[in-house]
């Protein structure tokens, strides 16, 4: 949908610390994704580890995809085995199709098992829905243990997830977060200072998950998870983990001016978010009396009630009711 400026920036960077990483020793770096150039992905052995889901979790095409279930018995998930200070983190992801409400996937960088108080986390939340309702996608930050604060923003998609492989990528760099839905930037988070630690700011891991989210995924709650539709497998390829690893040498960080946006970048981001943005934490004056503090109001908050949900959306959905009052379907949260 857009040129990709900061995003082919970044990689080259990562890439040019990978090739002076590769002139120290090689048995320093051990199996390190540093050393492989950029468009090479680890497979899941190399690079990660199974966290809950016992047979929930399969590989399939030489161990580069996986496949994770959640069914009657547990849902499943997994881990990077490194954990990351900045980095680019992506990987393409199909959903599970049909009757999918209260089913939640999620891919997301956290330290939650290493800072119990304090932890970090950047999340994509993939929201299932009824059948015939598009699944949400739901993007939050934590820092520094802020879980009494949440930063959801939720978005609609131009395309059906569960159709077909898309990515979903996480950048995260001193200066600024931009989640990436394909070559798109959805959403950006500048490092204020009054943000301050609030800011992810220390070593996190990638995770991937399936799970049950009935008591809220799906608008509010009022739809769980169906198990005669089970089982539900959302599947991952091309895992990519670029960033400086910790405990590995010589890792350069890319530059502000390498993660920055470029105008196509942002005017792509911008017409995304004015067509597809359902919800934003910025605009809800329920929650949140006073903005937090990372908040500018821009010409973008016009388009937001004071519950934080767009406008439009709260349009269509009044509208989708009347027409759906008989099948007792609704979006999404
Ligand atoms: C992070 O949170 C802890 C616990 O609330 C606090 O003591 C610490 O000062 C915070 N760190 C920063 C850098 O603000």
């Amino acid at each position: 949908m857009a040129a990709a400026g900061s995003f082919v920036a970044f990689l080259a960077v990562f890439a040019a610390a990978a090739a002076a990483a590769a002139c120290l020793s090689a048995a320093a770096m051990g199996d390190g994704e540093l050393l492989r150039p950029a468009g090479t992905s680890l497979s899941f052995r190399e690079g990660y580890t199974q966290l809950f889901g016992d047979s929930n979790l399969a590989l399939h095409g030489d161990g580069k995809r996986v496949h994770i279930t959640l069914d009657e018995r547990t849902g499943a998930g997994f881990a990077s085995q490194g954990a990351y200070l900045h980095g680019l983190f992506s990987a393409r992801i199909k959903l599970p199709a049909d009757h999918t409400a209260g089913v939640v996937v999620a891919f997301y960088m956290s330290n939650g098992d290493v800072y119990e108080r304090t932890h970090d986390e950047l999340d994509f939340e993939f929201l299932g829905n009824v059948r015939g309702r598009e699944w949400r996608v739901q993007t939050n930050v934590y820092g520094n243990g802020s879980t009494a604060a949440g930063r959801e923003e939720r978005y609609g998609l131009w395309f059906d997830p569960t159709e077909d492989f898309h990515r979903y990528a996480i950048l995260w760099s001193h200066d600024r977060i931009i989640f990436y839905v394909d070559e798109t930037p959805i959403r950006e988070v500048v490092r204020t200072g009054s943000m301050g630690a609030q800011f992810p700011s220390k070593p996190m891991s990638l995770y991937a998950t399936i799970w049950d989210g009935s008591s809220w995924a799906t608008s509010g709650g009022r739809y769980k998870v169906d198990y005669k539709y089970a089982p539900y497998v959302a599947e991952f390829a091309d895992l990519a983990l670029r960033g400086c690893a910790v405990g590995r040498r010589a890792c350069e960080e890319p530059g502000s001016a390498a993660t920055a946006m470029s105008p196509a970048e942002r005017s792509a981001m911008e017409a995304f978010r004015a067509r597809y943005m359902t919800y934003g934490y910025c605009y809800d004056r329920l929650r949140y009396l006073a903005p937090l503090p990372e908040c500018s109001v821009g010409p973008e908050a016009a388009a937001f009630l004071p519950s934080g949900d767009a406008r439009a959306a709260a349009a269509s959905r009044r509208r989708g009711k009347r027409h759906r009052a008989r099948v007792g379907a609704d979006s999404a949260v």
